[in-house]
């Protein structure tokens, strides 16, 4: 069996990250004797400074023609003066748009390795955090009409959503709810938006074929009262674009630095895009000490949700829990208690990819030997 993965390294750390995803992905197909034939497909300010745009019709091709896309990040101060169209945010809209990939899931869990590095008090998130964020990813404000006045003094951006994109994201959320614990809260702003009427309008009706799954509402402002307050009471939260890109940043600070979680961007056919949460944190770029780990667990979701190869999805998830149970951890997630070791990215890389090999190798040895 062979796949073929489009890579594509972005900008800032994105590199760095993907780098080493790419590392656990060969180590995955190593071990279960799968073929993985990985080809680089520029976005971004990289592709900006290459071609003179940041989605050069090229890269959506090798994105199409792919079986996922793993992602490392986009953007940096360099092009912030250039026209919106031309940014390197707008390579990355316009790949998501290009894929259809409507749905975004982003899993907010706290690895109870990593549970001290949460900043809220230990009772609130006492007995685990494991949340799903379903973000509509190709609608709303990101994609609504937006414009300037003649005398550049008023400026607008509109969020615009039909009751077809309300419902295929949804039912995207109530799957995810029913196979999880069958709770779903839909977060919208309806007292004062009529797209957000129209969500919960929407919501209301599809609850009925999920009779199994308790739907509830709440507005955004509440819910991101509510995720620092007591984030154990969510489930799934499925929510528009920009409402979902705010609150996973908040969500993921939870679960001890955003730099541990992964997404995944799925439509009706077609590859997925999968991608770290974070941005492209252009100061720490080349300097080996981005965490690669978002990135690294958003290879399992490819291999999860992409490929369907649970499995191997699982060994590197595994894999990950024991690197972090054997005390290594990037400068993100260290908190200075005794038994760390900290870790760049290239190391971080490799000893997940030793613990994939060896698992699979059944040698008991402990991750911490294993990074000696
Ligand atoms: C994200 C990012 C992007 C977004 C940016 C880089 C356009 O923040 O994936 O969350 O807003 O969707
Ligand atoms: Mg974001």
């Amino acid at each position: 069996m062979k796949y073929t993965i489009a890579t594509i390294h972005g900008d800032g750390i994105g590199p760095d990250v993907v780098r080493e995803a790419v590392r656990a992905l060969k180590a995955v197909a190593h071990c279960s004797g799968f073929e993985l034939d990985f080809v680089e497909a520029p976005m971004g300010g990289a592709a900006y400074d290459a071609f003179g745009c940041p989605l050069p019709d090229s890269s959506l091709a090798t994105c199409r023609g792919s079986d996922a896309i793993l992602l490392g990040a986009v953007g940096g101060p360099r092009w912030d003066k250039l026209p919106g169209d031309l940014r390197p945010e707008a390579g990355l809209l316009g790949l998501r748009a290009g894929m259809g990939t409507y749905a975004n899931l982003r899993p907010a869990r706290i690895f109870p390795e990593l549970a001290s590095a949460c900043p809220l008090k230990p009772e609130i998130v006492r007995g685990g955090l494991d949340l799903l964020i379903v973000r509509e990813l190709t609608g709303g404000i990101y994609f609504g009409e937006r414009g300037r006045s003649p005398d550049g003094g008023t400026a607008w951006d509109t969020e615009r959503y039909t009751k077809a994109e309300i419902e295929r994201l949804l039912e995207v959320a109530y799957r995810a709810a029913r196979a999880r614990s069958k709770k779903l809260c839909v977060v919208d702003k309806a007292n004062v938006l009529e797209s957000s009427r129209l969500w919960r309008q929407t919501a209301q009706e599809l609850a009925a074929h999920y009779p199994d799954v308790e739907t509830s509402f709440m507005y955004v402002d509440n819910c991101a009262m509510q995720l620092v307050r007591n984030p154990r009471q969510f489930d799934v939260i499925a929510t528009s674009n920009m409402f979902g890109d705010i609150l996973s940043d908040e969500a993921s600070m939870i679960t001890g630095s955003i730099g541990m979680l992964p997404s995944a961007s799925v439509g009706s056919s077609g590859p997925g895009i999968f991608e770290p949460i974070h941005g492209s944190a252009p100061d720490l770029a080349g300097k080996d000490q981005a965490n690669p780990l978002a990135a690294i667990l958003s290879a399992a979701m490819l291999l999860a949700y992409g490929l369907k190869r649970k499995a191997e999805a699982a060994a590197i998830e595994r894999a990950v829990s024991s690197v972090l149970a054997a005390g290594y951890r990037c400068a993100d997630i260290a908190t200075g208690a005794e038994g760390e070791i900290v870790l760049g990215t290239r190391a971080m890389g490799e000893t997940v990819a030793r613990a994939i090999e060896e698992a699979a190798q059944g040698t008991p040895r402990s991750a911490a030997d294993a990074g000696r």
